[in-house]
């Protein structure tokens, strides 16, 4: 005989643990399953070990899907605020870091304590460790076939998240579930993740790995897929950093996913100087080589590569250089347009873009339109957040609503 439980959850990460707490304080009888050995490695890892736990300027506008709608109505009905006052109770020290990402002053372990907590008021059972073989839709609920046993819950919700990091747990679970039942998939691809490059036209710029500086990237047309999904998308300024393999940093990692492949990424290496125009008008009365005037702006490393790469010599004399060569080179600094040979995959990406698609489910619950009791929270949908903790903003609020319909 099953054990009997209102609410299953499966994935007790981010929206899971939010979801089964939820579903658990309005007094359901809730288990909550994870194959893994350790509790939520991803909030452990996030943040550079502080876990950057939501962004109190969160809106629709920072977030990606095929449905860019969709998000709004969890991320107004449990809100930045929302999850800061939860911190608060459980006198969790944080601060803000950066353009309204807050960071706990410690230790991600104590978001994660706190969601433990919080099952545990709300006395939600665990499986864990513990493998899902299977589930099958009855009459009133769902079979689940498990390492330990069989379970029974009227509602379940699926909650394990995305593809990236595979070395800590994650699977494709979710997807599988959502075709199992019927339910379309936006195809899933690594997000927030480091770009590669190679070929000829790399080869200038291959040394220059540890150089970092402040620049604004853009997608090359402005017109992927993706970038027509999120109003004021597809522009950031942030910092960029050159890798052995590639490009990476928050700026490279923001773009990313809205890379298209095969499309280019601009980089505007000086976005607070018009190169062309500075250095034309610096002809006549600076009587200077033209890598010393670069040098004044940028690090030496990257001037080097950036006149390799344009064919020009350190030591040219900028009053010798006609104004179109100027101009060219001005192109090249501020449109430094490049091709991404890749990207470092799953293995890198903090997120996985795409998933189940958000048009077969309810916003207002996150319950499958066509299969009652069913629903998808967390990463596991195609809704992603920029970097700066709107991803974990968007596993708090749509584990909320499940919780609250569950
Ligand atoms: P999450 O991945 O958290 O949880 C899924 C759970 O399901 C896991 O516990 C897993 O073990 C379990 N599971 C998977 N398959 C299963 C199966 N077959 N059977 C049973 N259980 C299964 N975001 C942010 O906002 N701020 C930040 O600072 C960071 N930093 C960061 C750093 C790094 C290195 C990464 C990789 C990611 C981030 N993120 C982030 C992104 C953030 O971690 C992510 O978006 C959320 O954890 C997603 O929450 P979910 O609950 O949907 O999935």
């Amino acid at each position: 005989m099953a054990k009997q439980f209102d609410v299953a959850v499966i994935g007790a990460g981010a929206a899971g643990m939010m979801c089964a707490a939820i579903a658990g304080a309005r007094g359901k009888r809730v288990v909550l399953i994870d194959h893994a050995d350790k509790l939520a490695e991803k909030i452990r890892i996030s943040g550079g070990g502080r876990c950057n736990f939501t962004n109190i300027n969160a809106g629709p506008q920072n977030f990606l899907s095929e449905n860019p709608h969709f998000c709004k109505s969890a991320l107004s009905r449990y809100t930045a605020q929302d999850f800061l006052a939860l911190v608060k109770k459980h006198r969790i020290g944080y601060h803000e870091k950066h353009r309204g990402q807050l960071f706990c002053n410690e230790s991600s372990e104590q978001i994660i304590a706190m969601l433990k907590a919080e099952c545990s008021a709300a006395e939600v059972n665990w499986r864990m460790p513990c493998k899902v073989h299977g589930v099958t839709k009855e009459l009133d609920g769902y079979l689940i076939d498990t390492d330990h046993g069989d379970l029974f819950a009227g509602s379940l919700v699926i909650a394990t998240g995305g593809l990236s990091i595979p070395k800590i747990g994650a699977t494709d679970l979710a997807y599988r579930i959502a075709t199992q039942f019927g339910l379309p998939l936006v195809a899933a691809r690594p997000g927030l993740v480091p770009l590669t490059f190679d070929g000829p036209g790399w080869e200038a710029f291959a040394p220059l790995a540890g150089i970092a500086l402040e620049v604004e990237v853009s997608t090359g047309s402005g017109k992927g897929k993706h970038a027509r999904n999120a109003k004021g998308g597809g522009l950031f300024r942030e910092d960029l950093l050159f890798t052995h393999r590639g490009l990476s940093g928050p700026a490279i990692l923001q773009i990313s996913s809205y890379w298209e492949p095969g499309t280019p990424i601009m980089v505007n290496l000086l976005p607070d100087r018009d190169v062309a125009e500075e250095l034309i008008g610096a002809k006549t009365t600076v009587k200077k080589q033209l890598g010393n005037v670069l040098t004044q702006w940028l690090p030496a490393r990257l001037v080097d590569g950036l006149l390799l790469a344009n064919g020009l010599a350190p030591d040219a004399r900028l009053a010798d250089m006609p104004d179109a060569r100027l101009r060219k080179l001005g192109d090249a600094i501020n449109r430094w347009a490049i091709v991404p040979t890749g990207s470092e995959g799953y293995r890198k990406a903090e997120v996985t873009l795409g998933g189940v698609d958000t048009r077969a489910l309810s916003q207002q619950t996150m319950m499958a339109k066509d299969v009652p009791g069913l629903y998808f929270i967390g990463e596991a949908v195609d809704v992603t957040g920029w970097l700066g903790g709107y991803n974990f903003q968007w596993a708090w609020a749509s584990g909320f609503v499940a919780g609250q319909s569950v």
